[in-house]
Formats: C-alpha cells, sequence, structure tokens
C-alpha cells in the first residue's frame, strides 16, 4: 500500500494511552509483564504512551524486518533525552541519516578481523587473570567480577589502559550509566545531575589519553589508535570532542551488554550440567591446548549454539526505539509520523511458531545439521538488524567464546544453594543476588592451564 490518503485512513493499533501526561510509564517500567499482557488482550503490535511519547510496540520476525530494512526511510533513531545527553552528539547510537553511515565506515575499521585478531591475547591474559584471582576468592558473587573483567578489556582494547575497573573511569562510570534512563532533569541531587557530573570526569580522563596518544605519535594496536588515524571517503578524520563522546559509547555499549550475556552464559549452563558436558566434550575432542585462533573458534560450533541459545533466552539488549519519519502502515494499521517505535528483541525470540517451548533452554535449537529449514528472517536478532545492527556484534562474540571455552577447559563453578535468581533488567538482565558461585579449578590431569 503506497497511497498516502489511503494510509491516512488505515486504524490505529489497538492499545490504551493510559493516564494524562505520564501515560503507561510508570507500567513499563516498573511491570516486568507489561508487554506480555498487552500482547495476549491486543495482540503483536498495540499502542501505549510512554516516554511523553505515543508508541507503537511492534513484536516479532515480521515487524523487525519492516523496521530494519525502512531505516532511514521510515525510520530513524530515537533514543530517550538522557541517554542521547549523556551519550554526547559525538556518538554514534546517536547520530542519524548520512552522518551516522560515514562514521559507522570509519568506526567498523576497530572490529575487522585483522583488529579483532589483534585483540585475542589481551582478551586471553585478561581472562586467565580474573580467573586466578576467583580461584583464590573461592566463593563470590560474580556479577561485579564480571563487569570488572569487561571493562578491563573493552578499556585495554580501546584506549590502551589496564586495569581500568580500578581507576577514575570506573569510579565515574556507574554513577553515569544510572542515568541513561533517567527523567533528565539536571540538578546536583538527581540521577542525572550526577551522571552528567561524571560524563564530564570520563571525558576528561578520555581526552588526555587521546592527546597523550597524539602527542607520543605511538600509535598502539588498540581501537583508539586506529581511530585517531582512520579516514573517511573524503579523507576527513573525527575531531576530538567526537572522538572523546565515540570512545565513551563504544566502553559502554561494548562492556555493559557483555556482562550480561557471560553472566547468563555462567548462570544457564551452571543450570544445565548435560550442556556443561557437552561444552567440554567438544573442546577435548578438539584438543584441551587448541590455542584461540579465529580459526580454531570457528571449530567450536556446539558451544556456538549454546552461546545462540544464552543470548535467544536472554538477550542484554531487550529491543529499540525509532522514531517513524513518515507515516506508513504495517499489519494493516497506520503509524504516524513522529510517533516512537519499539521493537522487541525478547519477544521475538519467545515467538512460539519459531521456538516450541520457548521458555527452555535448549542449544539444539541451533543446530544448523540437524535444521529442516532456513531459519526465518530477523527472527534471532540480539544485536538488533539493518543500518544499525550492532557494531561491536563480532568483538562481542568473541570476547564470550573465549571467555566460556577457557572457563569450560579449566574451572567447575556451582550456584550458592537458596539465592534469588529472578531476573533485574537494568541496565542489562542479571540474577536479582548477582550470581553467587563456587569456583573451583578442575582437578590437575583434567587441565591445559597452569
Ligand atoms: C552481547 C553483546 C552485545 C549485544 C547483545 C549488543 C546489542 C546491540 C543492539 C541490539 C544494538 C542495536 C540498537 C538499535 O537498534 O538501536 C546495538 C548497537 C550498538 N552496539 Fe552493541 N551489543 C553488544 C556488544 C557490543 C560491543 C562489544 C560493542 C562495541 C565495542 C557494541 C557497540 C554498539 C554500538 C556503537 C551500537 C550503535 C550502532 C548504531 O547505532 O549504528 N555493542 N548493540
Amino acid at each position: 500500500m503506497t497511497n498516502k490518503n489511503t494510509i491516512n485512513s488505515l486504524p490505529l493499533p489497538p492499545g490504551d494511552f493510559g493516564l494524562p501526561l505520564i501515560g503507561e510509564s510508570i507500567d513499563f517500567l516498573r511491570d516486568p509483564n507489561f508487554t506480555k499482557k498487552r500482547q495476549e488482550k491486543y495482540g503483536s503490535v498495540f499502542k501505549t504512551h510512554i516516554f511523553g511519547q505515543p508508541t507503537i510496540v511492534a513484536i516479532g520476525a515480521d515487524a523487525n524486518k519492516y523496521i530494519f530494512t525502512n531505516e532511514n526511510k521510515y525510520f530513524t533513531n530515537n533514543w530517550p533525552k538522557s541517554t542521547r545527553k549523556l551519550l554526547g552528539e559525538g556518538s554514534l547510537a546517536v547520530q542519524i541519516g548520512t552522518e551516522h553511515q560515514k562514521r559507522r565506515k570509519i568506526l567498523a575499521q576497530a572490529f575487522q578481523p585483522r583488529a579483532l585478531s589483534s585483540y585475542i591475547s589481551t582478551i586471553e591474559a585478561n581472562t586467565y587473570k580474573y580467573f586466578e584471582r576467583w580461584e583464590k576468592l573461592g566463593n563470590f558473587t560474580w556479577y561485579p567480577e564480571i563487569k570488572n573483567y569487561t571493562l578491563d578489556i573493552a578499556c585495554k582494547l580501546l584506549v590502551g589502559i589496564d586495569s581500568a575497573s580500578q581507576t577514575q573511569i570506573g569510579n565515574s562510570y556507574k554513577a553515569w550509566v544510572d542515568g541513561l534512563f533517567s527523567l533528565g532533569i539536571k540538578l546536583p541531587w538527581t540521577t542525572f545531575g550526577k551522571a552528567w557530573e561524571s560524563r564530564k570526569i570520563l571525558l576528561q580522563e578520555i581526552e588526555k589519553i587521546i592527546q597523550e596518544r597524539i602527542k607520543s605519535n605511538n600509535y598502539q594496536s588498540d581501537a583508539l589508535s586506529l581511530l585517531i588515524q582512520a579516514e573517511d571517503e573524503e579523507g576527513n578524520r573525527l575531531s576530538i570532542e567526537e572522538l572523546k563522546d565515540q570512545i565513551l559509547t563504544l566502553i559502554f555499549a561494548g562492556h555493559e551488554t557483555l556482562t550480561s550475556a557471560i553472566l547468563c552464559f555462567c548462570l544457564l549452563v551452571a543450570q544445565h550440567p548435560q550442556v556443561r558436558a557437552a561444552i567440554r566434550q567438544e573442546q577435548e575432542e578438539l584438543g584441551l591446548d587448541m590455542p584461540i585462533t579465529l580459526e580454531n573458534l570457528k571449530q567450536m560450533t556446539y558451544l556456538e549454539q549454546v552461546l545462540k541459545e544464552t543470548l535467544r533466552l536472554i538477550p542484554p539488549v531487550g529491543g529499540g526505539f525509532r522514531q517513524v519519519l513518515e507515516t506508513c502502515e504495517f499489519n494493516g494499521y497506520k503509524m504516524p509520523q513522529g510517533w516512537s517505535i519499539l521493537y522487541q528483541v525478547g519477544y521475538t525470540h519467545k515467538d512460539i511458531d519459531i521456538y516450541p517451548q520457548p521458555e527452555r533452554f535448549d542449544p539444539e535449537r541451533f543446530n544448523l545439521t540437524k535444521l529442516e529449514d532456513k531459519p526465518k528472517a530477523f527472527s534471532f536478532v540480539p544485536f538488533g538488524g539493518g543500518l544499525r545492527e550492532c557494531i561491536g556484534k563480532e568483538f562481542a562474540k568473541l570476547e564470550i567464546k573465549i571467555f566460556a571455552a577457557l572457563l569450560v577447559r579449566n574451572y567447575q563453578w556451582e550456584l550458592i544453594p537458596q539465592q534469588n535468581l529472578d531476573l533485574v533488567t537494568f541496565p542489562s538482565p542479571h540474577p536479582k543476588e548477582g550470581l553467587k558461585v563456587n569456583f573451583q579449578k578442575l582437578p590437575k590431569n583434567e587441565l591445559i592451564h597452569n
């Protein structure tokens, strides 16, 4: 349907705008079953009013396809105000249109296979460093530890600094993250106000690192060196101001989501010993001392299935916002210009027609040798899709896979009984009490690292 008059005569999706001004925002933020309840009542496309905007929630592979393939035509990026302000105008996640596309080309250089390959030794070294710490601790809560682990790796690979979790960056980072999805009121005592102050400190720290790098002219093999020197097709380089925003975005995006993915892998595998045994068996068959290289990681196909199933069942990013640029039609409903659209990752992954018994953790779903049909397009979208698909996707997969392979090769871990494993969703999903574990090195004859 292309005729504008016809589109305008179409109905809006069913749904309720809730209370004046605040709409259904409170329910949206507080009720973990907000979407489920409305999907049951209205179907997979419904309207609501959240964060001050009339919003259409569109669930499922077809909706994802429509949204992802019409980026910049019918839809554009639309993060809440607090997120946009704290990420900064120079952030890839905030940029739109041609500027966004040009910047993506530059930033993508930090995630090419050659760059990824050069990151492996740093990931491995940090992983063993943390394993040794956890072994000494024995019993501990994993969430804050994995946060530090992923932050250290992100900062080392992006800007070349060691143990960032123990520096000013680590200190200021938490208050900054807390403000990302807040009311956006800048006062000294508000969450946003504190986050704004932290942003200033973080940018100062990042600027120091950038200036030192430029002054020393010593370009190492990290993303910062690549980005300082990278040029677009017209030979333009990133300004220092933009570089700071881009680096801050990459540190955030490259660490918060990975923390959730790694932690949920540890949780699900601990709850399914047969899966752990199968991962271990694959590692043994491939050789427990097989060096970690991009090529060798590709051979870990069962581990790949487990990681996919982890990202299906507990996706670190639950969905994404867009704004309608031009009134358009989906599933017989009008999507009016200026409205917000919310696509859903988690609910797409629970589609019973695609994933039978969707709540079950079953890595066999992704066994490509058994699949009769090609998976439906846009039915597995942990990294989003289209022009805004996660730029760090391959890096993320690399880090999770290295962590998982080395963990299963060398260690065993058990969940401490009687802890609350309910998932909290902010800033990304993690068990309420942070996942308390007992962590032990495997008996000597089963080890490869010592
Ligand atoms: C398991 C880990 C990760 C998951 C699940 C994930 C998920 C996502 C998703 C769903 C989006 C799309 C948001 C949208 O549609 O607006 C996205 C965008 C993005 N991700 Fe990731 N991400 C992960 C790791 C990373 C890493 C490691 C980095 C960088 C080091 C990164 C950097 C970004 C950036 C910069 C964007 C914005 C892209 C754009 O707007 O063009 N992410 N990510």
